[in-house]
């Protein structure tokens, strides 16, 4: 799929400030510095739309960018960094899990990994709430321009096999680079797969 239009809505501070959930929704979520905001900038093909930064804990609000007219996008604080305090921690916490429980137009959540890693607690705990909560998401390994593909495809098994000690099956995956370049078309056509279980009637509730 290609995105023709992307721009940045509003940033907002809680859940109940977004904007109205009268489109298919998708999020990105993850560590802090896993390369969330690079992803949005390298999908939708615009450096800079969202604020990216080496230091970790850049993004603080909810961000809502519209896509073509027909979708969001929302870049989400990352979770886990130690170094941000116990009070900032909570509350992007607090605002990311609120996010997830009560936004009824969120279709899919993409729970970010940076590919160089072994599988950490953090994350395999977050996904396990998601899966416990009935919360659709996705994988998508990051920053794959920094291993060798051998080194990708090793990671990537090594993180299966983590996650087949709990769930039956490996979730739906992709691998990515902001860098190169790699994972766009992927991603997105399985985002415009998805946009029909937006279920507008949903708005009522
Ligand atoms: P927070 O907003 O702090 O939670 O971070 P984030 O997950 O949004 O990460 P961000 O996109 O700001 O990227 C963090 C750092 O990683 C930046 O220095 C990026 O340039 C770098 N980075 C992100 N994606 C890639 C990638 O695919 N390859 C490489 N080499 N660097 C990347
Ligand atoms: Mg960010």
């Amino acid at each position: 799929m290609k995105i023709k239009e992307a721009a940045f809505l509003t940033s907002s501070i809680e859940v109940t400030m977004c904007p109205k959930p009268d489109k298919p929704e998708y999020a990105f979520i993850g560590r802090s510095n896993v390369g969330k905001s690079s992803l949005i900038n390298m999908i939708t093909g615009k450096a800079g739309l969202a604020k990216t930064s080496g230091t970790p804990g850049k993004t603080q609000l909810i961000n809502h960018f519209l896509i073509d007219n027909k979708w969001y996008l929302v870049d989400l604080p990352g979770y886990g960094f130690a170094k941000v305090s116990r009070t900032d921690r909570e509350k992007f916490e607090k605002m990311i899990n609120n996010f997830l429980f009560e936004r009824t137009n969120l279709i899919n959540t993409f729970v970010l990994i940076d590919v160089r890693h072994a599988a950490q607690k953090l994350d395999l705990k977050f996904m396990e709430t998601l899966g416990i909560n009935g919360i659709p998401f996705s994988i998508i390994f990051t920053k794959a321009d920094k291993i060798s593909k051998t080194a990708v495809n090793e990671s990537v098994k090594a993180y299966e096999a983590a996650m087949l000690q709990t769930w039956e099956n490996m979730p739906k995956y992709f691998i990515s680079s902001s860098e190169i370049k790699t994972g766009k078309e992927e991603i997105t056509s399985f985002i415009e797969s998805l946009h029909d279980l937006y279920d507008p009637n949903l708005l009522l509730s």
